[in-house]
């Protein structure tokens, strides 16, 4: 297992469309655990492929307080939702940013799992909203794309002033 790099915002390959898995083999499988071990070390609840610069369409996600329940989304789907939530958002790609943003409160999803088959699963709150965050990466959204242009340019001259002090 290996630790991967995660793409900051502004990064433009985080804007990149992730193109559907056919065949979920070794390598697949062990992406997932290195994208599993990445997101439990940084730490996090969810992390997409898209975000490790990999464009497949790959989601890992663990909202359980003990950090044992991972979830893994191969191709998802989103086939109903309703209702709507509002819950403060992060993301490993824009440290330091939280934000609401308008999401469905209750999903019906659809994947593959790790060994390839399909299943559907139900979900609201906190993992509902995750989905949806991490699926919108895979289709090249960043969630502080939702919020206004004055509070978006405040985050990218946040981060770039961070960046150059990196640099
Ligand atoms: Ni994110």
């Amino acid at each position: 297992m290996a630790l991967l790099t995660i793409l900051q915002y502004p990064d433009p390959r985080l804007h990149n469309t992730a193109a559907p898995i056919v065949q979920v083999d070794d390598s697949v499988r062990s992406l997932i655990a290195d994208m599993a071990e990445t997101m439990y070390a940084a730490p996090g609840v969810g992390l997409a492929a898209t975000q490790v610069d990999v464009h497949r369409q790959l989601i890992v996600i663990d909202v359980s307080p003990t950090h044992d329940q991972l979830k893994v989304f191969i191709n998802p789907e989103i086939l109903e939702s309703r209702g709507a939530s509002g819950v403060e958002e992060g993301c490993l790609s824009v440290p330091g940013v939280y934000d609401k943003v308008q999401r469905a409160a209750w999903i019906r999803v659809r994947a593959l799992d790790a060994k390839g088959a399909p299943f559907e699963l139900e979900a609201e709150g906190l993992l509902a909203v995750c989905i949806q965050h991490e699926m919108d990466h895979l289709k090249g959204k960043v969630f502080v794309e939702y919020l206004s242009p004055l509070k978006r340019n405040r985050i990218l001259t946040r981060l770039r002033k961070h960046e150059k002090r990196a640099g």
